[in-house]
């Protein structure tokens, strides 16, 4: 049998990529600066409390356009820093996506709150405002918005919701550094937002989180939670505050703070400068690709890109996704249409391949109720009423079925994405041979 270049790879086959995408793929990039950052700290000895912290919260803060910013050990203590800033405890309710990482929703539980699950929307699988507002009683306090994969929420309607019933606005940017909604940046929304740098992050520290907010007295109250050693020493805060400045009603904790021990390590904190200075030169990157790759593969009918609006500016965190249409594949199941790609040497998966892990509600930690939380009085009420268990959020249940998931490459070359953009026009041309 004679094998030739239109032939599936599947089915004998050459592959259509044959490129190493090795390097396209690694993250976190390590260049000079990250190797020179971790240096200088080590040779200084000062792995804790090094002035490199207090100079990476003001850069950040300044990158999103706010005025504070909190470095922590991680992405969920900024999380749980934040709701505890918030003041939030028994009896509140705060309503936040099911379908997230669980740090956006399980410090909620940590300062004796309840969460409350809201659906996504099926396009964006972000928290759907129409849900939200659905899930608002007279107990609810706050809403928590996460960027999925590095998508905005849509911010008017999230802003809206707090102003008209008197809500506090957490963000959960973990997956958003760098994105922009109407031009802001995200971040610079809500009351108090978190990020996790951790290494996977699009701003990666090693393991890292940052908490920033406009407001001074939000920001005391996080510093109070798990930064004892700052309490009582005004000048090391980075808000400009003078030496002799009064002492104000948390530094009186500063032998316990409230029980947590949030501070960063200098050496990932020196990551993150290093990080936050390429942020925006590495999204770009990124971004480039996928759109090169979208564009091209929108070309073939029944592979449809996500719609972004006009005033979004999103980044990709995790791995992109293009709807599949099988109807104009002959029927072809998406699973044998990846396959066909995976054999052509392309990083994809789809359909019932796709990890699903299922929404928060349907985790044992809600189900079962286990947590303490849940037995507190004050919570009865909140918790009776309590969306938990399968069959609840039907989209964050039913995910979509019908998409493709593309790779994210930090650093890709045309020659390599043009590998992958014949190896779909390929398999779409000869899918027939795959009925
Ligand atoms: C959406 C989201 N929130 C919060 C976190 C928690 O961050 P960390 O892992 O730094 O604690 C993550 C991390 O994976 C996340 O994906």
């Amino acid at each position: 049998m004679v094998v030739t270049a239109e032939q599936l790879a599947l089915l004998g086959g050459t592959p259509a990529i044959t490129l190493d995408q090795t390097a396209a793929a690694r993250w976190p990039i390590v260049e000079a600066e990250e190797l020179a950052a971790i240096q200088e700290v080590a040779a200084a000895g000062q792995w804790s409390n090094a002035p490199g912290v207090q100079e990476f919260e003001a850069e950040f803060a300044a990158y999103i356009g706010t005025h504070h910013a909190l470095t922590t050990n991680n992405g969920t203590a900024a999380l749980h820093a934040a709701f505890f800033a918030l003041g939030l405890g028994p009896g509140d309710e705060v309503i936040s996506p099911s379908a997230t990482y669980w740090a956006t929703a399980m410090p909620i539980l940590n300062v004796g709150a309840i969460p409350v699950f809201a659906d996504v929307d099926l396009h964006t699988m972000n928290v759907n405002p129409a849900d939200v507002e659905r899930q608002i009683t007279p107990r609810t306090k706050a809403i928590v918005v996460m960027h999925a994969g590095g998508m905005p929420c849509e911010m008017d309607a999230f802003v809206d919701l707090c102003r008209r019933y008197g809500l506090r606005l957490v963000e959960d940017a973990s997956h958003a550094h760098g994105a922009t909604y109407r031009g802001r940046k995200i971040g610079s929304f809500g009351d108090v937002a978190a990020f996790s740098l951790q290494t996977s992050k699009l701003c990666p520290a090693g393991e890292g989180g940052i908490l920033i907010t406009n407001d001074e007295a939000l920001l005391r109250r996080a510093t109070a939670l798990g930064h004892y050693e700052r309490l009582g020493r005004r000048p090391a805060l980075a808000t400009g505050h003078e030496e002799g400045v009064e002492e104000d009603e948390y530094d009186r904790f500063r032998h316990t703070a409230f029980g947590y021990k949030y501070r960063i390590s200098p050496l990932n904190a020196a990551l993150g400068r290093v990080a936050l200075a390429k942020l925006d030169a590495r999204n770009r990157r990124r971004n480039e690709g996928i759109q090169y790759l979208l564009d091209a593969i929108s070309e073939i009918a029944g592979l449809t890109p996500p719609q972004i609006p006009a005033y979004i500016e999103r980044v990709y965190y995790g791995q992109p996704r293009v709807r599949y249409d099988a109807a104009e594949f002959g029927g072809l199941p998406i699973e044998r249409f990846v396959d066909a790609l995976r054999a052509e040497g392309a990083r994809v998966s789809g359909g019932t391949q796709l990890r699903h892990r299922g929404g928060l509600h349907t985790q044992p930690m809600f189900v079962e109720r286990v947590h303490w939380a849940f037995h507190h009085p004050a919570n009865a009420a909140s918790v009776a009423g309590a969306r938990y268990g399968l069959g609840a959020l039907p989209v964050t249940d039913n995910p979509p079925r019908d998409r493709i998931s593309l790779p994210n490459f930090p650093r890709p070359t045309k020659e390599l994405l043009d590998q992958y953009v014949a190896a779909f026009h390929k398999v779409a041309r000869n899918a027939g041979q795959l009925l």
